[in-house]
């Protein structure tokens, strides 16, 4: 039997998403928004392409949970994104009740499966959707360090010239301007970069990373980037629904890992048929680690504020 991934949100990262599963065919897709027929139309425009592409998956596009049940894994874009002068703080107080919403209702139906969180602000939806679903942290992970690992690695392939394959590297922290691109595991065809590129075009490229989300939002004036994510999230879909045990920058529920207590913090993850089975304790260099504490505590920030938002609320309805 077919695995099924549920994909909820059928905005832009979304239905880019599905598309890309389509195209794999491995699993049966349910796209599910709460904007009618609009989830319906995209998965029939979908499915209807599968006679080319020559996959026989099942596409349903859906506004109720009773089509996503069982899923094995259910992927969160539902939200607002981020328009020019947003930061992705500032979709925090509308997007933690959507988040906390779809969790409730996708996890009642789909007890087993493992959810991917992508709405923003990335981390702070994780420990959103992680007390929604009251499942095991392995099985609640977040997308981000992936792309914002691929815009590191795609400037530094256009800037040396050379394949984007060849480029390996780590983006950790929080999906924001703390997060942590790590020099000291950049390599080129295993070439430490600093044999390649002089330090200060490197923080250049450091910068442009830390600024990547905004590059595409200051483009497009409408929204924010969605082939990039895509691509990003069935990596993950890839690592959990056929077990390869890859290695790769997810937000995980750190335990005291690099010295962090409680908090959702890109990391490096083997992501496999179990979800997140293990954190990566890599090394760091002493200022790459401050640099992950700093990115840590902006991460808590976000934590603090969702809880102040939660009690303003309560006050409001009591
Ligand atoms: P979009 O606006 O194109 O799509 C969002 C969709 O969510 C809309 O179709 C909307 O109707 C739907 N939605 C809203 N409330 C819902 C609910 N309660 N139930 C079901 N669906 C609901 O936005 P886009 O570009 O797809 O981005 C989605 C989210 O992903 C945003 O929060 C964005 O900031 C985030 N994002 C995160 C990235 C990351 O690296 N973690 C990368 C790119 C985007
Ligand atoms: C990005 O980095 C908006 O978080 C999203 O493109």
């Amino acid at each position: 039997m077919r695995k099924k991934v549920t994909v909820i949100g059928a905005g832009n990262v979304g239905a880019t998403t599905a598309h890309r599963l389509a195209e794999r065919g491995y699993a049966d897709i349910v796209l599910l928004d709460i904007i009618e027929g609009m989830p319906q139309g995209k998965a029939l425009d979908l499915y209807e392409a599968s006679p080319v592409i020559g996959v026989d998956a099942k596409i349903t596009g859906t506004n109720s949970y009773g089509p996503t049940g069982n899923s094995d894994v259910v992927v969160i874009t539902s939200g607002i994104a981020r328009r020019p002068g947003m930061s992705r703080d500032d979709l925090l107080a509308t997007n933690m009740s959507i988040v906390r919403d779809v969790t409730e209702k996708a996890v009642a139906v789909s007890p087993a499966a493992t959810f991917i969180v992508v709405s923003n602000p990335l981390d702070a939806m994780c420990h959103v959707a992680y007390e929604a679903a009251r499942l095991p942290s392995s099985r609640v992970i977040g997308m981000a360090g992936i792309l914002d690992t691929a815009r590191y690695r795609s400037f530094i392939a256009e800037e040396l010239n050379v394949s984007v394959r060849d480029v390996n590297a780590y983006v950790l922290g929080g999906h924001g301007d703390t997060m942590v691109p790590l020099a000291s595991y950049t390599t080129v065809a295993g070439i430490p970069i600093e044999e390649l590129l002089p330090a200060s075009r490197l923080e250049e490229i450091i910068d442009r990373t830390r600024k990547g989300g905004a590059e595409i939002v200051g483009l497009l004036k409408t929204g924010s980037a969605f082939y990039a994510p895509s691509a990003a999230i069935v990596e993950m879909v890839d690592a959990i629904v056929l077990d390869q045990k890859r290695i790769l920058p997810c937000a995980a529920l750190l335990t005291g890992q690099f010295g962090i207590e409680d908090l959702y913090v890109g990391v490096p993850v083997k992501l496999g048929a179990d979800g997140a089975e293990q954190v990566m304790e890599i090394k760091l260099t002493p200022d790459e680690q401050e640099a992950l504490a700093a990115s840590a505590a902006a991460v808590q920030g976000l934590v603090d504020d969702m809880a102040r938002i939660t009690s303003e609320r309560a006050a409001e309805m009591s």
